[in-house]
């Protein structure tokens, strides 16, 4: 297998400064929360890592609680920058985040400061690192006042444990409250990150897109594929070795329906007469709606070739999101 060999890597990702920033992320982003934790082959993992950052891509997204168990995905990725990925920090953009339930008692989720300090002292131990690049409040706490997370957020930056900080689902007048107390404490938010795909429209809907360009903030969407929905493997039922089969995994059985199946042919037919596969599109279709960077996931090297196929598609035709909206209609 191709290695880090050389600069070539940055030939083919295209690279997006994220927000007002000076920061710039690879258009396609990837994410650790299935696939790589404790239960997962290691050397698929590994691999696909190795062949992300061969390909440009320079940004891997975490959280405290990816695994399972919670940890270990910050753990898988500690082992793969100690060994095959060392002397490639200064390379990479690794961002992690604490908000959902991480351990027992009244410290171990939500957004008090005492829970998120202590959870990236945590992450920083399993990663192995003096600090991320990215540290995101996972989500709204509506039992801790906002302005003693953003103390908390406010005291990581300054102590360089995070160089920028984040958001995640956050709706967007929750954006505008945070962003506000973050720039009275001196800290800029850099970014949010929310679910968005052909399938999820709530950040249109709640108009948080045009919150976060109005702010110079950055976006990235997560769940691009609806967690594997919107790509073709779903079309002849529930493959063995799918997230929608898997014990841990995230996605319902019943979310393949025959509702969703009939949008999902209808959509791939677009894709098709695009000449490009349905994950292709989904893809393309997130920059289409001015998005920085589009956070996949991926269980095999291949599903990630796949996806970074989408950086050659060719722009949509008002036509073809017409028939896009029609499909999803
Ligand atoms: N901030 C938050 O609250 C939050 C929440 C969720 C996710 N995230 C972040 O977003 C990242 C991505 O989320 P996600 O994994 O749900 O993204 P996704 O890209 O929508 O789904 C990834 C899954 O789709 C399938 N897939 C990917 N490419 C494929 C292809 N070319 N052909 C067929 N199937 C394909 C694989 O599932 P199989 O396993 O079935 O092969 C893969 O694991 C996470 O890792 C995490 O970093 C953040």
């Amino acid at each position: 297998m191709k290695h880090v060999a050389s600069r070539e890597r940055y030939d083919s990702m295209q690279y997006s400064f994220c927000g007002n920033s000076g920061l710039q992320l690879p258009k396609l982003s990837l994410g650790l929360w299935h696939n790589f934790g404790g239960v997962d082959v290691h050397e698929n993992a590994k691999n696909i890592l190795i062949d992300a950052f061969d390909n440009g891509i320079t940004h891997f997204d975490l959280a405290n609680n990816y695994g399972p168990p919670a940890g270990s995905a910050e753990e898988t990725l500690g082992k793969v920058l100690k060994n095959e990925l060392s002397g490639y920090r200064d390379e990479l953009i690794i961002s992690t985040k604490a908000g959902f339930g991480m351990w027992e008692g009244p410290y171990g989720d939500g957004g008090s400061k005492k829970y998120l300090i202590s959870s990236l002292h945590q992450s920083l131990k399993r990663l192995n690192l003096e600090y991320v690049d990215i540290f995101y409040h996972h989500r709204f706490d509506p039992q801790t006042p906002m302005e003693e997370t953003m103390d908390a957020l406010e005291l990581i930056y300054k102590q360089g444990k995070a160089l920028y900080i984040g958001l995640s689902n956050y709706n967007s007048k929750q954006t505008q409250q945070a962003v506000d107390l973050l720039s009275q404490r001196g800290v800029p938010c850099l970014i949010h990150q929310f679910k968005y795909s052909m399938f999820h429209r709530e950040p249109e809907k709640d108009k948080l897109l045009q919150r976060l360009e109005k702010n110079g903030i950055g976006s990235i969407a997560f769940s691009p594929l609806a967690q594997g929905l919107l790509t073709d493997k779903y079309i002849n039922g529930i493959p063995e070795d799918s997230r929608a089969a898997k014990s841990h995994g995230f996605l319902s059985k019943d979310e393949i329906n025959d509702k969703s199946v009939s949008t999902i042919k209808a959509l791939n037919d677009i894709a098709q007469n695009r000449s490009q596969s349905l994950a292709e599109m989904a893809i393309a279709w997130i920059w289409h709606m001015g998005v920085t960077s589009v956070l996949i996931g991926a269980s095999s090297q291949q599903q990630l070739r796949t996806n970074l196929n989408a950086l050659s598609s060719k722009p949509f035709t008002d036509d073809e999101i017409k028939k896009i909206e029609k499909a999803l209609s």
